[in-house]
């Protein structure tokens, strides 16, 4: 197999000159440019890694990151973190065992010590401005998606070794979707459905994930381009499969166009049906997948404005800890609701279980897919209204 290109440089961090944290970096980048038929290695202009929730990676990793950071690694491009198992400043979450948060907070402690930010959130792009066209390192499928097709930046769905690799190269192989002939669509889907809510682009993005498998669509129809409802379809596309990248109603790509699509009420309902397998009443109202925005926040705080939630019921959050230190006035409503925001974890990468959640309501598609295959836990999928009308009332 032929190796790509490296240059003087590149060819020394290989062959160790710089120590073992870069040479095993830059051998996991050339390995997958081989693997994938990259010429050379293009630079980067930031890092997104996952594999932080101690829940989800345990111990295996540990190990790997005690020694890059033994061997003196250090992270050359602006890196951040997907969140980890647990928030260290909410106390709902000291009925976890004490070797759980340990465990967890050494894993954060390696990251850091590499000098990636402890940003600890699946949205880094409410944290970072990322510049249209820029080459990219993200892992974290809702994010790549979002980064690709709404942003405009350019990223491989990276797996939390290879963005690693990449934030301490600062580099990442050049194959595909940083080829421009790869960003191409070659499915039309129009969409007949009426969809209105994030639940109901979620329910759409999981449906559509199915059948596309690792196409790039282009979607058109009955779509709203709303921030909020573009991140749900996209996090869930890329849940249920391997899309990366879409387009909206342009014409972007259509000569190319292979297949077309149409989705229509049934699709939905039926995808609906699918992310719900409860009936009972839920233990937690959960909100934030992928970790809420401002805007979604102020919405949160306007629809729990002078209300209680029920004794019985949790009500999660879930933002970025840069948000939620800007939404001071809006944290202090939900709060005062008797809600929680969270920062740092979600409830698909925490131990639901061990914090007494046994069904859970969603507004989003991707937990819905995920917690009942994660934390063995109970799913409903309904709007972001009905989620907070279970929790102010007997249901
Ligand atoms: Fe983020 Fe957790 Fe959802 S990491 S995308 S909130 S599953």
């Amino acid at each position: 197999m032929k190796r790509l290109y490296l240059s003087r440089e590149e060819e020394r961090i290989y062959n160790g000159d710089f120590g073992w944290a870069y040479e095993i970096s830059m051998k996991i980048l050339v390995k997958l440019g081989d693997l994938y038929g990259a010429e050379r290695l293009i630079p980067i202009e930031s890092a997104h890694v996952s594999g932080v929730s101690y829940k989800t990676i345990g111990n295996a990793p540990i190990e790997f990151l005690e020694a890059l950071v033994a061997s003196n690694g250090r992270v050359k491009v602006d890196s951040t973190i997907n969140p980890s198992s647990i928030d260290f400043e909410d106390p709902s979450f000291n009925l976890l065992p004490g070797e759980l948060i340990e465990k967890q907070k050494r894993i954060i402690d390696l990251y850091s010590a590499l000098g990636i930010e402890p940003t600890l959130t699946c949205t880094p792009y409410y944290i970072r401005q990322i510049r249209t066209g820029s080459h990219v390192s993200w892992a974290e499928s809702s994010a790549v998606i979002y980064a690709n097709s709404i942003l405009g930046a350019w990223t491989n769905r990276e797996g939390g070794p290879s963005a690693l690799a990449s934030a301490l190269i600062g580099k990442t192989p050049d194959y595909g979707l940083h080829r421009p002939e790869n960003r191409r669509a070659s499915v039309l889907v129009k969409v007949e459905a009426d969809i209105l809510s994030e639940s109901d682009y979620g329910s759409l993005g999981i449906y559509l994930g199915k059948v596309l498998g690792d196409s790039i669509p282009v979607i058109q129809g009955k779509i709203v381009r709303e921030e909020c409802f573009l991140k749900q379809m996209g996090a869930a596309m890329a849940t249920s499969g391997m899309v990366s990248m879409f387009y909206l109603n342009g014409l972007d790509g259509v000569s190319q166009i292979e297949e077309k699509i149409t989705v229509d009420n049934r699709d939905i309902r039926r995808s609906y049906e699918e992310l719900s397998s409860a009936f009972e009443k839920p233990d937690l109202i959960f909100i934030g997948c992928p970790h809420c925005s401002l805007e979604e926040i102020k919405s949160i705080s306007s629809l729990l404005y002078g209300r209680r939630i029920k004794e019985d019921i949790k009500l999660w959050v879930c933002t970025p800890r840069f948000i939620r230190s800007r939404a001071y006035d809006c944290v202090k409503v939900i709060e005062a609701s008797g809600g929680r925001v969270i920062s740092d974890t979600c409830a698909v990468v925490t131990w639901l279980r061990e914090l007494g959640v046994e069904t859970l309501v969603t507004n989003s598609a991707k937990t819905a897919y995920y917690a009942p295959l994660m934390s063995n836990v109970k799913a409903i999928l309904l709007p972001l209204k009905k989620c907070i009308e279970v929790a102010l009332r007997e249901v």
